[in-house]
């Protein structure tokens, strides 16, 4: 599905992905561990094809296809979906119509007219039971006022409702209490099939203890330094990361 091959990326002239592979298949869960500065939002950015950071070298390839010149709209429609992509408060914007909303541009861009209200209701209704959302929260403004977990409620929803081929959560709030890791983890675990993927991104242990994942990479200046499966969270857990610092420098 996705496969990144020596992927380069700077900013400001300032190298920061410094030779990237990865390979991502269906079904699949990647953790993608690190300490602070290792790169691993800059490589959520630029998956996600954010103008910011210039691709210096190789590429991002999803279903065969390079994304090179791609959007980052485009992109959302082809089924990269990123969490904080859409971090503003409305007000007066419920979390409902937000979404309605999104998933209406997003068919448009397929060519496709807009969801039929009841279909739409339907859908709204059965994602929000999976995911054990209330309805009161669905009529809240966007983010006003937002709790740490109730973002994280808003980002899995908008995770559910627009069904990404694959989605990349980055975790960068080391302040995420146990709510707010149980939401993310229960409804990735929910939301996981054998037709999608998912990333998470992540340089707390913690998470990975609710999300169990496939394969496990740690990013360190720039540059995977190192692969394996769960269990490589658990040492990363016992050790820390200093010994893979050390490795890398060899
Ligand atoms: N927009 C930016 N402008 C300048 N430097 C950046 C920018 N984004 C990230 N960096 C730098 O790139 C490095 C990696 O950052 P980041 O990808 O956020 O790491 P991580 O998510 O692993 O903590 C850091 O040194 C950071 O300061
Ligand atoms: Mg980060």
């Amino acid at each position: 599905m996705l496969k990144i091959n020596d992927l380069h990326a700077s900013v400001d002239d300032k190298e920061i992905l410094k030779g990237i592979n990865l390979t991502v298949n269906a079904g699949e869960v990647h953790a993608i561990m690190g300490p602070n500065g290792s790169g691993k939002s800059t490589l959520a950015s630029v998956i996600a094809g954010k103008e910011e950071f210039d691709v210096t070298k190789g590429s991002v390839i999803l279903d065969g296809e390079d994304l090179e010149e791609e959007s980052p709209e485009e992109r959302a429609h082809k089924g990269i979906f990123l969490s904080f992509q859409y971090p503003v408060e409305i007000p007066g914007v419920s979390v409902t119509n937000f979404m309605k909303t999104a998933i209406n541009e997003s068919r448009k861009a397929r060519g496709l007219e807009d969801m039929p209200a009841n279909e739409m209701l339907k859908l709204i209704r059965e994602k929000s039971e999976l995911l054990e959302i209330d309805r009161k929260f669905l009529s809240r403004s966007l983010n006003e006022g937002f709790s740490g977990g109730e973002k994280k409620r808003n980002e899995i929803f908008q995770m559910a409702m627009l069904e990404p081929k694959l989605a990349i959560l980055d975790e960068t709030d080391s302040g995420l209490d146990i709510d707010a890791l149980r939401i993310v983890a229960n409804g990735v675990n929910k939301l996981k099939s054998k037709d999608n993927a998912v990333i998470v991104i992540t340089h707390y242990q913690r998470l990975l203890e609710y999300i169990v994942p496939d394969f496990v990479h740690v990013l360190h200046n720039g540059k995977i330094v190192k692969s394996g499966g769960k269990e490589l969270a658990h040492e990363l857990e016992e050790k820390g990361y200093d010994w893979l610092k050390q490795e890398a420098t060899v």
